[in-house]
Parts: C-alpha cells; sequence; structure tokens
C-alpha cells in the first residue's frame, strides 16, 4: 500500500500514558493518538495539559521529518490529524536512551550537583522500559545480559543518538532554545532495521529559554510551576516559526 492511500483506524492495540496505539487496515502501519493526559513521578502525579497532544503530535511529527532530511531512520509515515498520525509498526526496543548536555533532573539529584551545568560532552544512559520495575536505569553489557538488543544494536543506538542530539541542539539554538536533555526510544522493523520510534517533545525534552532559562517543557507540570499550556504553545509556535521561515 502506498502511504498515499487511505489507512484505515481499526482495533486500540495499546493505551499507555501518553498516547494510544491501533492498528489499521495495513498490516505495516499503525495509528498514534496523542492524549492531552500527563503523567509523572513514575505515574503518581496525574493531569491534563490541554492541547497537549495535539502540540506533541505536530511538533514531534515535524522533528522527526527533520530528522528524515538528515539521515535518520524514523516511524514517521504520515500526518492524519491534529493528533493522530500514521506510523511504522514496529517492535519497540524496551530501552529509554536518555541524553543529557546541561545537568538537570535525575542527574543532578542522583550526582548532588546543581542544574544547569553545562558538560564538555553529552553522556548517554539507558533504562529497561518496564512499568513494574519502574524503569531501572542499567548499562549497556545488562541490556545485552537481558537481550534488551545485540551487542550491535546498541552500537547503532548509541551512534543514531549521538547524531540526533547533534542535529536538535542546532536546530534549537537556532530558535533560541537551549536542549537540556531528552529520551528516545528506538523500534525494530520487520527485517530488523532499527529506527527512531515514540515522539519528541516538551513531554520527553527539557527545554530552556536561551535568555533567561525558563522551562518550556513538563518540568512545569512535573514540578507544579504554573504556565504548563503557555509552555508548550511557546515551544510549538517557535518549532512552527522555523518551518514558516524555510
Ligand atoms: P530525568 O532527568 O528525569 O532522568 O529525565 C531525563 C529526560 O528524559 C527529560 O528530558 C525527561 C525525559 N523523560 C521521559 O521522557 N520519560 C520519563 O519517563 C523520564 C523519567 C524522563
Ligand atoms: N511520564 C513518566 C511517568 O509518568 C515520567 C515523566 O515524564 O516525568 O512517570
Amino acid at each position: 500500500m502506498s502511504i498515499k492511500d487511505e489507512v484505515k483506524k481499526c482495533e486500540l492495540l495499546y493505551e499507555g500514558k501518553a498516547k494510544k496505539v491501533y492498528s489499521t487496515d495495513c498490516a505495516d502501519y499503525v495509528i498514534v493518538s496523542y492524549k492531552d493526559d500527563a503523567t509523572a513521578l513514575d505515574g503518581l502525579k496525574k493531569g491534563t495539559i490541554t492541547g497537549k497532544g495535539s502540540i506533541n503530535n505536530r511538533m514531534s511529527n515535524y522533528l522527526m521529518q527533520k530528522l528524515e532530511e538528515h539521515g535518520i531512520r524514523t516511524h514517521y509515515v504520515r500526518e492524519l490529524s491534529d493528533r493522530e498520525t500514521v506510523v511504522k509498526k514496529v517492535s519497540i526496543v524496551p530501552l529509554e536512551v536518555i541524553i543529557r548536555n546541561i545537568s538537570a533532573g535525575s542527574f543532578s539529584k542522583k550526582y548532588g550537583v546543581e542544574e544547569g551545568i553545562v558538560f564538555d560532552e553529552p553522556t548517554i544512559e539507558f533504562s529497561y522500559k518496564n512499568d513494574a520495575l519502574h524503569d531501572p536505569m542499567l548499562n549497556q553489557y545488562h541490556a545485552i545480559a537481558l537481550k534488551l538488543a545485540t551487542k550491535e544494536e546498541i552500537a547503532e543506538i548509541k551512534e543514531t543518538a549521538f547524531k540526533i542530539n547533534e542535529i536538535l541542539k542546532k536546530f534549537f539554538a537556532d530558535i533560541g532554545v537551549k536542549l537540556v536533555d531528552f529520551k528516545l526510544e528506538f523500534g525494530k522493523l520487520p527485517d530488523g532495521t532499527i529506527v527512531l520510534a515514540d515522539e519528541i517533545s516538551p513531554d520527553t525534552c527539557r527545554f530552556w529559554d536561551a535568555e533567561t532559562n525558563e522551562k518550556l517543557d513538563k518540568d512545569r507540570f512535573r514540578r507544579d510551576l504554573g504556565g504548563t499550556e503557555q509552555a508548550y504553545e511557546e515551544m510549538m509556535s517557535r518549532v512552527f516559526s522555523d518551518k514558516e521561515n524555510k
């Protein structure tokens, strides 16, 4: 089936904290539907960020297309509506891949350092995507031992994640935003090809205004700072100002 053909939504396959995934009449594709629901602190804190589903859907699709232009393979196929996107059906590699450019969040807490230290080199870390175990951090040897991915797959994921960081860091710097840290997930196509999956949004990245360091991401919700919807809208308008200027 060509991507221009109509893809019909069939049954709900999975409902996560922020998205639903539906099967389609095409075995290679699924439809992702983004919700306004937000959770934090391992699901303990629940709420709604009005308009988030639409912003995350459109921003993530835009960024994935940018990455594709730079030769990064992603799951993105086609935006269907404000909240819904056709993506390639993948089997998710059960690793959260976190890149950090500046200290913040769990890094600052774990290692007892203030937020805002700019690293000489970006860091990478992995968590085992497993809610029952609360997504424990692990290293690449643990991931191989647990057969979450092969050595070769991990090498490719690491190289791709650092490459994505370089592309996104520059993209966000151009719209006055520091890319502090972010989380990626990768999936495998039936032929074994690894592609970037999940989303890139203010839910999964830390964005600070380049001048003021104002937080423009989900930390506003996690930390009860107020102005969460406005921060998501601000990020959306900056990202799409780039689109309009191109
Ligand atoms: P952390 O400092 O809490 O470990 O978060 C690092 C980055 O990963 C931050 O940009 C938020 C993102 N993240 C997720 O997308 N999902 C998660 O479940 C967690 C814990 C973090
Ligand atoms: N979404 C995750 C949770 O619900 C964590 C986070 O983004 O802070 O626990």
